[in-house]
């Protein structure tokens, strides 16, 4: 290999590449406009955090369903009907205890398990929170509003492109007798990803 490989060929402006996907796009018989209208609407109605939340319920009022979840993420969500993509191949639930938070972050770039907790924040896909989680989570936790006796301890999760995570919340005390319905109804995006307790 020799040092001509490296050289770095200048690029179009973005706005260049864009037109020229879209009209490749556009020969090949694909309606980016339409394509990308489609991919919005999922988003804004199918992929939200109460899919998660239903999740997170029903969890905590079957121990059996607890535990499916627990050993295989997809196949239990797909009992209650949610749907991941093909490529988010493994589902990994992560149970909190009260001396155990788990949070997720991904620190290559901004991937969730959108079908389940709804597409990132802002600050989730920041270069400041994905570097300094890792490094410094309990302190990040805290600017988010979560402070953490000492004596919890924190895991950080890195999603990669097949393994997609889901924090399980704990229930609180307050909630025996609830329904799943209305128990759905605490389950926050924030405590999916990790950064805030119910
Ligand atoms: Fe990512």
């Amino acid at each position: 290999m020799s040092k001509r490989d490296f050289v770095i060929q200048p690029t179009a402006p973005v706005e260049q590449r864009v037109d020229a996907l879209e009209s490749v796009l556009k020969e090949k018989g694909a309606n980016a406009a339409e394509a990308l209208d489609e991919l919005q609407h999922l988003a804004q109605e199918q992929w939200i955090p109460q899919n998660g939340a239903r999740v997170v319920a029903r969890a905590w009022v079957d121990p059996a369903f607890r535990k499916r979840l627990l050993e295989n993420g997809r196949a239990a969500v797909a009992e209650l009907g949610l749907s991941m993509p093909k490529h988010h191949r493994h589902l990994v639930v992560l149970e909190n205890a009260p001396k155990v938070q788990n949070v997720i972050c991904c620190t290559q770039c901004s991937c969730t398990a959108f079908t389940l907790i709804g597409l990132p924040p802002d600050w989730y896909k920041d270069f400041e929170y994905r570097s300094r989680v890792v490094r410094e989570s309990r302190t990040v936790l805290k600017e988010l509003g979560l402070e953490l006796p000492a004596d919890v301890e924190v895991r950080v999760w890195d999603t990669t492109a097949d393994t997609r995570y889901m924090v399980l919340p704990e229930r609180p005390a307050h909630t025996a007798g609830w329904s799943e319905e209305k128990l759905a109804a605490i389950v926050t995006r924030d405590a999916l990803i990790g950064v805030a307790r119910l």
